[in-house]
């Protein structure tokens, strides 16, 4: 009896490993074909050729794309490396045979910040790229006068340079999923992986409204709350300082608003630093008014967080920081300045927060917090910079200027600059200050070496 028991058992042992086995050859027969065909259809793929994966991104969706397509890749067995556009160079892009752009827009049509350099140093002539066959992922959003401007120009010198497009360019306006899918088309027939599932992109879930605070009662400017959200039950509390919250209102749930979170995992909520926006028609911005206005205490809201790599402290952890900022951008600057603060005990840092507001009685946002750092020795300076406290109207790229000495002394010192708010007016007016003082080279150093970080918008 015992003995038959044990045959049949090891006869269903021996079936199932032979339809284990059918299966992982079917696999390996469907796998070969289609790495064949991709073969047959790109001209250079040569199965030694590793694939580059290039991306310019500002706000992390390109990257994180970069790194999504690379991982496809790689399951079907092509070798492939993923670089952030600016740290490639001439020489580097001559020898690449096969490759993948991924690359948004900002401003008004140009490169994020990652790609700043590669625009300036390699795209204002055309190159020598006979043998590069390259895919063309342009990200933007329709709703901009220079839609996808930057993958255009990207496309255009491409051309020029002789490089070949192995498919037309795929467009995404606001992260649209067909476009997205047409992407992952092309990546799987290079990687022979057709059966691999749909990119998913991180779930919405349901944080939860828990305070709300008006931060400048009797402001000339437009009230600014801070808002704290709980995490779901269950939820897990991973971010890092710099990282950003994609918030669904429900006003507009096909375009997600991004806003900068304020705090740390260890503070056990997400803080945000939200200003109210008011069309020219006087009704409330659609997410901003909702969420400062509408939305009573206990709403649910429909939350996720992106990952930052423009503004995460990445290689900065140990360099003095300059925290340069106006209005809600404190947001960006608070959560780096509340990660320092929580290891200051055992990693003293030196940190100089450069910010600009109206008026110091109505606008100075966390004005305790930010005088505890300073007399604990977080902050060594701080520079409040109120644009309407005195007749003449200063703002903090002036600050930086009269600061230039101790600006160039910190730089010397291998200080990391970090600004975060405005893109009108503010960031482009300390970049301009940032050139005077430190020269067009300098300011190009500090961007090729990581030390120069925005979240401006
Ligand atoms: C990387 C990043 C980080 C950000 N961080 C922060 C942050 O920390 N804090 C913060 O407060 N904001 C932040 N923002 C801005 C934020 O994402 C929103 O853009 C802002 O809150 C406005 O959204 P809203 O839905 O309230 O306004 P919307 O309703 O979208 O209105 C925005 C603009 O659209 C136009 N508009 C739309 N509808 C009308 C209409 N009916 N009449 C007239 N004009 C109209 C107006 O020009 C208006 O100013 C950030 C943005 C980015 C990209
Ligand atoms: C401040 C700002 C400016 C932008 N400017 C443009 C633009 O000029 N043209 C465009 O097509 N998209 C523009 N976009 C949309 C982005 O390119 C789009 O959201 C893209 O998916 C972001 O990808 P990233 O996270 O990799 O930077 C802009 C977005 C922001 C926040």
């Amino acid at each position: 009896m015992t003995t038959s028991r044990l045959l049949l058992a090891l006869l269903l042992l021996a079936a199932y490993l032979a339809m284990c086995a059918a299966i992982y050859l079917a696999e390996k027969r469907k796998r070969k074909r289609a790495a064949h065909e991709a073969a047959a259809w790109l001209p250079s793929a040569d199965g030694g050729q590793t694939w580059l994966v290039a991306y310019a991104s500002q706000t992390g969706f390109a990257e994180q794309l970069a790194r999504q397509t690379a991982r496809v890749l790689h399951t079907g067995g092509v070798p492939a490396r993923v670089s952030a556009l600016s740290e490639l160079g001439d020489e580097e892009l001559q020898c690449t045979e096969s490759a993948l752009f991924i690359v948004s827009t900002y401003g008004e049509g140009d490169p994020p910040d990652n790609a700043s350099r590669f625009f300036d140093k390699l795209m204002q002539a055309p190159a020598a790229l006979p043998s590069l066959h390259y895919g063309l992922l342009m990200l933007g959003d329709r709703s901009y006068a220079s839609f996808c401007g930057f993958g255009r120009a990207l496309a255009a010198w491409l051309a020029a340079s002789g490089a070949q497009a192995l498919f037309e360019p795929v467009v995404v306006s606001n992260e649209e999923a067909a476009a997205l899918q047409a992407w992952q088309h092309h990546v799987n027939r290079i990687a022979g992986t057709s059966d691999v599932p749909d990119w998913q992109a991180p779930a919405y879930r349901r944080w939860r409204l828990a305070a709300r605070r008006l931060m400048n009662p009797h402001s000339a400017g437009t009230p600014t709350y801070h808002l704290e959200l709980e995490a779901p039950d269950g939820g897990a509390l991973a971010w890092q300082a710099g990282d950003l919250a994609q918030i669904l209102a429900p006003g507009d749930r096909q375009r997600p608003r991004e806003y900068s979170v304020a705090s740390i995992p260890a503070d056990g909520r997400i803080h945000l630093l939200v200003r109210q926006e008011r069309h020219g028609d006087g009704t409330l911005g659609i997410a901003s008014g909702w969420l400062t206005h509408d939305a009573p205490l206990g709403a649910p809201v429909e939350l996720r967080l992106r990952a930052h790599g423009n503004f995460r402290i990445g290689d900065n952890a140990r360099r003095p920081l300059i925290l340069i900022g106006n209005g809600s951008g404190l947001a960006g600057l608070r959560s780096h300045l509340r990660a320092r603060a929580a290891d200051f005990a055992t990693r003293p840092s030196r940190n100089w927060l450069i910010f600009g507001e109206r008026n110091a009685a109505s606008d100075f946002y966390y004005r305790e917090e930010i005088e505890a750092w300073q007399a604990q020795g977080l902050l060594t300076r701080v520079d409040m910079v109120f644009s309407r406290d005195q007749a003449e109207r200063r703002y903090v790229q002036d600050r930086v200027r009269e600061q230039a000495g101790i600006v160039r002394e910190w730089i010397a010192h291998d200080a990391a600059i970090y600004v975060c708010g405005s893109l009108e007016g503010m960031a482009g007016g300390v970049e301009a200050a940032l050139i005077d003082v430190l020269g067009e080279d300098g300011v190009s150093d500090l961007v090729a070496q990581g030390r120069y970080k925005r979240d401006v918008y």
